[in-house]
């Protein structure tokens, strides 16, 4: 079986948060797919376009190669992602753009490279159904929605942007919808994966669950 963990969920289920520390308490990497996807869209509205140009959309995704620095860090051509792909801007779009098949296809194609390439922590919404499907340990994360939202803000604001806490639930609520019902790779629980829920644990819960889970189980 692969070395890879992997953490599908709902926006704002505490997935980054508990990805990032147990990649650390594991000495695995971190694969931030979400990233990849935000990073497509942002990349994809800077050159005008739209989310049904699909075959743009494709040579914008070709266009990124996304590599591991050695201190573990996702890089896209060899740079560091820009903040502006945690926007509210980024937020509200990435749904429709990573929509579609041959986009997924690309990227799921470099997550794939990435993962294999050494023990990862994989998170996002298809690691376990689709990217990973052999990954040794998988995981799926949810919370309630008012949580979520409110952790959210708490980041949005950390990291010095406006956050609007109804406007933030609104985006969740109808990410969740898109993403859980899309055609291609919708979000759902992969078989075999392990149900968290984390709308009444704090980080160091959620990471030591995990991490014991992960050893006790190899
Ligand atoms: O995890 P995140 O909120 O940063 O992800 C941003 C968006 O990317 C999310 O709305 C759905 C999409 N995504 C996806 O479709 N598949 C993934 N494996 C990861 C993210």
């Amino acid at each position: 079986m692969l070395q890879v963990v992997t953490i599908d969920g709902i926006s704002g289920s505490g997935k980054s948060s508990t990805a990032k520390l147990l990649a650390k308490a594991l000495g695995f990497f971190h694969l931030d797919s979400g990233a990849m996807y935000r990073m497509h869209t942002l990349t994809s509205m800077k050159q005008g376009f739209k989310p049904d140009q699909h075959s743009d959309l494709k040579q914008v995704a070709d266009s990124l190669e996304f590599s591991f620095a050695e201190n573990g860090e996702l890089l896209a051509n060899g740079q560091s992602l820009p903040k502006e792909i945690r926007s509210p801007e980024i937020s509200s779009h990435v749904s429709e753009y990573c929509k579609a098949k041959i986009v997924r296809e690309a990227l799921a194609k470099q997550q794939r490279k990435l993962g294999v390439s050494q023990p990862c922590v994989a998170e996002g919404r298809d690691m376990g159904t689709v990217v990973f499907p052999d990954a040794q340990w998988k995981f799926y994360m949810t919370a309630r929605p008012e949580v979520r939202a409110k952790r959210r803000a708490k980041e949005l604001e950390a990291a010095g942007m406006q956050a609007d806490y109804g406007e933030i639930l609104q985006n969740l609520q109808e990410r969740d919808s898109k993403d859980t019902t899309r055609e291609h790779s919708p979000l759902r629980q992969a078989d075999g994966a392990v149900e968290i829920d984390t709308s009444d644990l704090t980080l160091d819960e959620q990471v030591s669950i995990l991490s014991r889970l992960v050893r006790t189980a190899p």
